[in-house]
């Protein structure tokens, strides 16, 4: 009799498997709680198991599985169990749900266990500040910084985004968490996005008062999938969201200082926003770590926008 064993964990025989079976869905029928972060849509990884023995008996990998695998760099014997179909016996381990796992996600909830979920990405920089800081007292970097973060803070928040980190000068912003749509999510990261920069003409008002200077920023949005929860050590856990989604929005922000634009968003978030958006010149730009142009959209300002909501030139 045939036996899919998922090592240390549970055996199931084979005549218990209905054709065509996942790894996933027998482990799931089987009472194993295996990781799916997506949902089993071949995008996470989180499902991933190594095969012990008999990979042969595991169905090829399809395309999806096939591309996650050699972004993700894993050796052959690496396979996802949402997407290997079980054709006879076969011997796995499970390699992402380990004890530890297993008690954060039975303390936590559904934000710590992981979702997919299809958000914007806002990340924004100050450009040269690294000669500011140097040139300038900690203390007044410090104050300077937290007047800059409250001021182009107030955009994010005022259109329903989530400031998610800040690096140094610079700012992650997650936009959607609470809307329905793709384009509502866009909207109010591109309508945050022209905020700061109209914010940031206030506050260089200031700056340029006190330290005969003044900040630019480039900003820079994408759309697309994302992995959100609570991450971090138990005693420090922080609502985020991580992705190739999140590195492109970051990347695409790196893009503005070379175009010389205060704003640039994907051809994802264009394609969301038709005529609500005035755009300027489209470009395709080579981002680090990915292969071939992209395409990113420069934003002049909201279609119905008041005077004063438009970014900088
Ligand atoms: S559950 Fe996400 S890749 Fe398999």
């Amino acid at each position: 009799m045939a036996t899919i064993e998922f090592d240390r964990e549970r055996a199931i025989e084979h005549d218990e498997a209905q054709p065509g079976q996942t790894l996933l869905e027998l482990a799931r029928a089987a009472g194993i709680p295996h990781a799916a972060a997506c949902g089993g849509k071949g995008r996470c990884s989180t499902c991933r198991v190594v095969v012990l023995d008999h990979p042969e008996n595991l169905a090829p990998p399809s395309d999806l599985e096939a591309a996650l695998a050699l972004k993700k760099g894993f050796d052959p014997n690496i396979r996802l169990a949402c997407q290997a179909v079980v054709r006879g016996p076969v011997r796995v381990r499970r390699l992402v749900l380990d004890d530890e796992d297993i008690q954060l996600a039975v303390k936590g909830n559904a934000q710590t266990a992981g979702k997919e979920r299809h958000l914007a990405i806002l990340f924004s920089d100050i450009r040269d500040f690294t000669p500011f800081a140097e040139g300038h007292l900690p203390y007044d970097v410090i104050h300077i910084l937290g007047r800059y973060f409250k001021k182009v803070g107030e955009p994010v928040l005022r259109h329903g985004g989530y400031i998610d980190k800040y690096m140094g000068d610079g700012i992650m912003a997650i936009f959607g968490l609470e809307r329905a749509s793709a384009r509502e999510a866009c909207y109010d990261a591109v309508a945050a996005a022209i905020g700061m920069q109209e914010s940031l003409r206030e506050f260089n008002v200031y700056i340029k008062s006190q330290f005969d200077t003044e900040f630019r920023i480039g900003i820079g949005v994408h759309f697309g999938p994302v992995i959100v929860g609570e991450m971090g050590h138990p005693e420090k856990m922080h609502f985020t969201a991580i992705g190739d989604t999140v590195n492109i929005a970051s990347r695409i922000e790196s893009a503005t200082k070379a175009l010389g634009a205060p704003i640039l968003v994907s051809h994802a978030v264009r394609q969301q926003l038709g005529d609500a958006v005035r755009f300027g010149v489209a470009e395709q730009v080579n981002l680090k770590g990915k292969t071939g142009p992209t395409l990113v959209h420069q934003v002049l300002g909201l279609a119905d926008a008041p005077s004063g909501d438009q970014a900088a030139p």
